[in-house]
């Protein structure tokens, strides 16, 4: 179990202290002061209609990381030309026309000083036509851009932060074309200034009067001091990491959702439309995860109603990763309109049962088999257990959607449903609930 971890044991790679040294007390002061001018505590910031399913794109961080490096590294370091291409791809290559809509930036985009005015900049030589051109670019692809910044004095990788300085970012984005925010929560002072950041921030991008979604990492930093409080988390972010950084591995997705299911009865009731809980990034297609884990992230981000960030290389990814990021029934679920997340039904010393409540009284259920030994393993479930035991009452149509589609047929009530999954690997399905009025007549 997972529960009590530290700060450090969330971010591995980074010490989570609030380092936040060098700020007057003047300025703290002027900046609480304006929070209360500005009235921050009573504005919903979040009836900005947007991710009201889950947000899909692609985010650099993961794959691409803080590789500034364009001189060694001019194909893979941080620069405009890899979001023009992702972006080119992600309409040539079909991701567009799936759903994957947002080109993300994250950190390392900046240059190490403000301009004279106060104004962020963007690395000169990384992007040398600026954050507007690159945002004309992606929007005359159909697609959002996406950018990153801090709640703090700095970026966790050490570029200028928003501390001080939140209503001139929010319109230098704005001013920009920028559509989406994933603001950050590194090198704040305490937690009030944390919190009162990022609530100030939402209030200062809803008053650019530009949609801009908000991605927040706030009870990420917050739940080492303090449990957060979801009801007012949704009433400012559009979705919200709650545990450390994803990695490129199978300890990392394992680690994700073992956290997500112990902290399943708080999580779950704090998504739907317009807010979700943000498990991180996709990292199919890339080096670390088996086929069948592959398939895990996906079907289990499905069942999570996560927002689907891939963190990928779209020039180089093998057409298997392709086709499983770009599954339609898979993503069908993850933005199924009821918007309720999934939870973990039950586990045992193998195998794990997920299931997702859907819109049209259908469920999704995964399967997962958490053996790192041995070949492809049986489970059997009853079907009354499925769906709150309302699934398949009084009978059931299951398709297999993950790792193969196909109709397993007709379930009753009393039914078991046998699965044979994979080590690591997953069985998603789809359970269609036929009502009593809606039974279909199946002849002798
Ligand atoms: C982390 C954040 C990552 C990435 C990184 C950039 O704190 O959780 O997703 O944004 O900072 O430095």
């Amino acid at each position: 179990m997972m529960g009590g971890l530290r700060a450090d044991e969330l971010r591995p790679e980074r010490s989570r202290t609030f380092a936040f040294g060098g700020l007057s007390p003047g300025l703290a002061l002027v900046l609480a002061l304006v929070l209360v001018q500005a009235g921050v505590s009573g504005v919903t910031a979040l009836d900005n209609g947007l991710a009201l399913t889950p947000t899909m794109g692609w985010l650099h961080w993961e794959r691409f990381t803080c590789n500034v490096d364009c001189m060694e590294d001019p194909e893979n370091c941080i620069s405009e030309q890899l979001f023009m291409q992702m972006a080119e791809l992600m309409v040539s290559e079909g991701w567009k026309d799936v759903g994957y809509e947002y080109v993300c930036i994250d950190d390392c985009w900046l240059a190490p000083q403000r301009d004279k005015d106060g104004r962020l900049q963007a690395d000169p030589k990384r992007f040398p036509r600026g954050i507007r051109h690159l945002a004309n670019y992606v929007h005359s692809k159909g697609l959002k851009l996406g950018i990153y910044q801090d709640v703090g004095t700095l970026t966790c990788a050490g570029y200028p932060g928003s501390f001080g300085y939140y209503d001139i970012d929010a319109e230098t984005f704005a001013d920009w074309g920028v559509d989406l925010l994933k603001f950050d929560g590194c090198y704040a002072k305490d937690l009030k200034s944390l919190v009162e950041g990022y609530k100030y921030m939402s209030y200062a991008l809803n008053k650019t009067g530009r949609s801009i979604l908000y991605s927040c990492e706030w009870p990420l930093y917050m739940r080492p001091y303090q449990q957060p409080n979801y009801t007012e988390i949704r009433q400012y972010c559009n979705h919200w990491r709650n545990y450390g950084d994803i990695f490129d591995s199978w300890s990392s997705v394992k680690n994700i959702l073992a956290w997500t299911a112990f902290h399943q009865k708080s999580l779950v009731p704090a998504a739907g439309p317009g807010g979700w809980n943000d498990p991180d990034m996709l990292v199919i297609g890339n080096f670390g995860l088996s086929w069948d884990q592959q398939i895990t992230q996906m079907a289990l981000w499905a069942i999570m109603a996560a927002p689907l960030f891939m963190s990928n290389d779209l020039r180089n990814i093998s057409p298997q990763s392709k086709a499983l990021l770009q599954n339609k029934d898979v993503i069908a679920i993850n933005q199924d309109p009821l918007g309720k997340q999934g939870y973990r039904l039950r586990k045992d010393e193998v195998f794990e049962v997920w299931q997702r409540p859907l819109s049209n009284l259908a469920w999704a259920v995964a399967v997962l088999n958490q053996r790192e030994i041995g070949g492809p393993g049986t489970y059997t479930i009853s079907t009354t257990d499925l769906g709150e035991g309302l699934g398949c009452a009084p009978a059931c149509l299951i398709t297999q959607i993950l790792p193969v589609k196909k109709e397993l047929g007709l379930y009753e009530w009393t039914s078991q449903l046998k699965v044979r999954v994979n080590p690591t690997g997953t069985v998603l399905l789809k359970l269609q609930t036929f009502q009593q009025d809606k039974f279909p007549v199946i002849s002798p």
